[in-house]
């Protein structure tokens, strides 16, 4: 859970191109319809930066123009892991649930800069959704005014038009359907319906993980396994979900809630990301949904061996406890498995 203490709101006029494209690719900004050059070029040319970033990552950028007398915010953006639920419309460049006022730092701190600059007059064009966001952070809206504008940017343009920029808007509806691909992979609660098919995903999932662990297909060509699976669907305190791309199946998730030892609450059962969708931060995403949703102390085991899957959650969980996490061995008949412990029930994340 994002803090105000964890997150950093300051200039930063070094920031990098290779960080703020990171930043459009994992918060689903219209800027990834450019190529990536343009980062360059936007950084270069702006008169003030001012970052947020949380534990070094970067989660929110403020930028603007100025001839020195007045200025115009040319970006306010924030992750959209760092804004609440109402951030409706996916993406991190509409500031529309400013739940941890980031945003309004990055304003305010934007506003200060600019002033130190001899602006007096600072505008922008607020999306209908980001007027409280704006007002928070101390500006007014002009109702009397209306925004004019020319807009030619390849995000408004529609199926089949040629850019009027280049060939970027050509390239760049593929690279947006992908990212809308990737950014809507969604979490849901299985059904009934959803048994079967997670039954029929299993053998994907069991002969993946058998390239690490070594496992053989049976005798007449078959990978079974997670004979469990039934039961998430049917005890009291077991929780299965299946991961969706629109109506695209994308993989499922399986947490554990009932368990006997006393000091954990809840464990990752099973959890399956399909080949299209690795790579790119669904797991990541998914991943902290689930522990946002179940608080307590939590355990992660995999087979040692596992060694991909040991990373992935050494590296979500690292980012997600902020390093406030725990490591150790079990063994087992099927071989040593790692543990991962952590709690998110206190507001310090403390260790277990
Ligand atoms: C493991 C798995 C869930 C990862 O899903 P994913 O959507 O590709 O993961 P993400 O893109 O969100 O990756 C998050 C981080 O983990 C790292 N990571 C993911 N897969 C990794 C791998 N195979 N090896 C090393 N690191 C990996 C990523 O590099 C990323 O860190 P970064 O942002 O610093 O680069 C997916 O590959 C999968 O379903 N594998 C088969 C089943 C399995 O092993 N499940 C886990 C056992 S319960």
């Amino acid at each position: 859970m994002p803090s105000k203490e964890d997150t950093v709101v300051e200039k930063e006029p070094g920031l990098s191109a290779e960080d703020l494209w990171q930043f459009y690719v994992e918060n689903n900004c219209c800027e990834t319809r450019y190529p990536m050059e343009r980062a360059t070029s936007v950084l270069q040319n702006s008169a003030a930066v001012v970052t947020a970033r949380d534990h070094g990552k970067l989660v929110g950028v403020a930028r603007a123009v100025s001839d020195g007398l007045s200025a115009q915010v040319m970006e306010l953006s924030v992750a959209l892991s760092h804004q609440g639920p109402g951030a409706r419309n996916g993406t991190g460049a509409l500031v529309e649930d400013d739940k941890f006022d980031v945003g309004k730092r990055l304003a305010q701190t934007l506003v200060e800069v600019l002033h130190s600059q001899g602006a007096d007059w600072i505008e922008m064009v607020a999306w209908k959704t980001e007027l409280e966001t704006y007002s928070d952070a101390g500006f007014q809206v002009k109702e009397e005014d209306r925004a004019v504008f020319v807009d030619t940017r390849p995000l408004w343009k529609k199926a089949g038009q040629r850019s009027r920029r280049g060939d970027a808007g050509d390239r760049a509806p593929h690279r947006w359907r992908w990212l809308q691909e990737m950014m809507g992979v969604t979490l849901h609660e299985a059904t009934d319906q959803d048994l079967p098919i997670a039954k029929n995903l299993v053998p994907y999932y069991i002969y993946d993980m058998s390239e690490y662990l070594g496992w053989a297909c049976t005798p007449d060509g078959r990978f079974d396994g997670c004979d469990e699976l039934p039961s998430y669907w049917e005890e009291p305190g077991k929780h299965a979900f299946m991961l969706r791309a629109g109506k695209e199946i994308a993989g499922f998730a399986l947490v554990r809630g009932n368990h006997e030892e006393e000091d954990i609450d809840f464990s990752i059962g099973e959890f399956f990301v399909l080949r299209k969708f690795r790579g790119r931060g669904v797991g990541e995403r998914i991943a902290r949904q689930l522990f946002d949703r179940f608080r307590g102390r939590w355990k992660v085991a995999q087979l040692a061996r596992n060694t991909p899957a040991l990373a992935f959650w050494r590296k979500v969980i690292g980012r997600y406890t902020s390093g406030e996490f725990h490591e150790c061995e079990e063994d087992s008949p099927w071989g040593e498995w790692n543990v991962i412990l952590f709690r998110n029930d206190t507001s310090s994340r403390s260790g277990p």
